[in-house]
């Protein structure tokens, strides 16, 4: 252990390689599934960081490096995301987001500029390194259906005994860090509804089947599936985030539709949900003569560590940052497509603190003033080498 933190804590140089790389990043941002020019740059670095292998083009715009130690051992993957969201950067800072209506808002450029500060300490520190590091840059991470389950399709888990990933995450402060077994991130679903009725003249409604109304009742309804059906013990959230109808005060609306998202931990609860909202349609669509479609739209499955994985961050965080630092998460209802790696391999899904008053870093993930505490990165980056290195040991010793 003690050589695992001490090699973690050489990751300290690469601090201004990291800063300067998220900063770049963060100036050029691009948006899921178009990481085109991010894949490239990304790539470059990891060339010129001497890795041993660079694959481009993997599930899309993902780049896979391998680092390979002196000494035999397991493959232990790291990932990092590296997509922007469709948001205006309204933050007064010089490495503002120079691509309009583009923004890094939810810290994947300090993931991908963590993950290039391990890439160039496994490089550097080859002797001594245990197995193969497997670094997947990964596109798309903010979209469903997500670049994981195509960067897996190609191919980047084949051989891997473990995998770890983190989120900065700035509603905890700078210097916590949070994990803990089983489910930490929900699966997170999505339904569009549309209501269409028979247009007509606002005076005569009698004539016309109102979908504006019939869209009201059905938002109503489906307010009562988690206080009055889902089990209070049962973790669920029905958000309805979209409704469209209507053109003018005086014309009886015949089409309103609505999208919402689903967010669950329990397949039992997630299939009642569903069934639900269906009922519901049904159910308003009969009341109002309307026809009342929903589509359910299947999103990422929860984030679910594994149990010794989640034991492993407690030892290695804490020997990293001392006891008081590390936290048990409460489970977060976001979702994440990193959920698809550990339904195939054993690993753990963990969160840096990265809020910090002193540096403007207080604004939630997705906000047009989001930024983070950039020390960080370099948490991030000692936690996922140690987390590697840590698994490496283990396997190495006890075969
Ligand atoms: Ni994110």
């Amino acid at each position: 252990m003690r050589k695992i933190l001490e090699s973690a804590g050489k990751l300290e140089r690469f601090m201004p390689d990291m800063t300067a790389w998220r900063r770049h990043l963060h100036m050029h941002p691009e948006l899921s599934f178009r990481e085109e020019r991010t894949s490239a740059w990304i790539a470059e670095r990891l060339r010129e960081i001497g890795c041993d292998e660079v694959r481009t083009g993997v599930g899309g715009h993902g780049v896979v490096a391998v680092i390979r130690g002196a000494k035999s051992g397991p493959v232990v993957a790291l990932r990092a995301d590296i997509d922007a969201l469709p948001i205006q950067d309204e933050k007064e800072v010089p490495y503002r987001s120079t691509v309009p209506g583009v923004m890094h808002a939810c810290g994947h450029d300090a993931h991908t500029a963590a993950l290039l500060g391990v890439a160039a300490h496994c490089a550097a520190e080859r002797d001594g390194l245990i197995g193969e590091r497997r670094l997947l840059f990964q596109p798309a991470e903010e979209v469903t259906p997500g670049g994981a389950i195509g960067m897996i399709e190609d191919g980047a888990l084949d051989g891997v005994s473990a995998i770890y990933g983190v989120h900065l995450w700035t509603p905890l402060p700078y210097g916590a860090i949070a994990s803990g077994p089983g489910p930490v991130m929900a699966t997170e679903d999505e339904f569009f509804a549309e209501i269409r009725g028979r247009g007509g003249h606002g005076g005569m409604p009698h004539e016309a089947i109102d979908a504006i109304a019939a869209g009201a009742a059905f938002v109503q309804a489906a307010q009562t599936i988690v206080s009055r059906m889902v089990d209070p013990l049962d973790a669920a959230v029905v958000s309805i985030g979209s409704i469209q109808a209507g053109s003018a005060p005086n014309i009886i609306a015949e089409v309103c539709r609505l999208s919402g998202t689903v967010r669950t931990f329990e397949p039992a609860v997630r299939a009642l949900v569903q069934e639900r909202l269906r009922a519901v349609a049904d159910a308003v669509g009969r009341q109002f003569g309307a026809e009342c479609a929903i589509e359910w739209r299947d999103g990422y499955p929860p984030v679910v560590n594994d149990e010794r994985e989640a034991e492993r961050f407690f030892e290695v965080a804490r020997g990293l940052f001392g006891d008081g630092a590390v936290r048990r998460i409460r489970p977060l209802m976001a979702g994440e497509d990193f959920a698809y790696y550990l339904k195939r391999v054993p690993g753990c899904f963990m969160f840096v603190g990265a809020g910090n008053a002193e540096c403007g870093a207080v604004w939630p993930h997705h906000h047009p003033r989001f930024d983070i505490d950039e020390r960080a990165m370099l948490t991030a980056a000692r936690l996922l080498a140690a987390m590697a290195d840590h698994y490496a040991a283990e396997a190495a010793s006890s075969c």
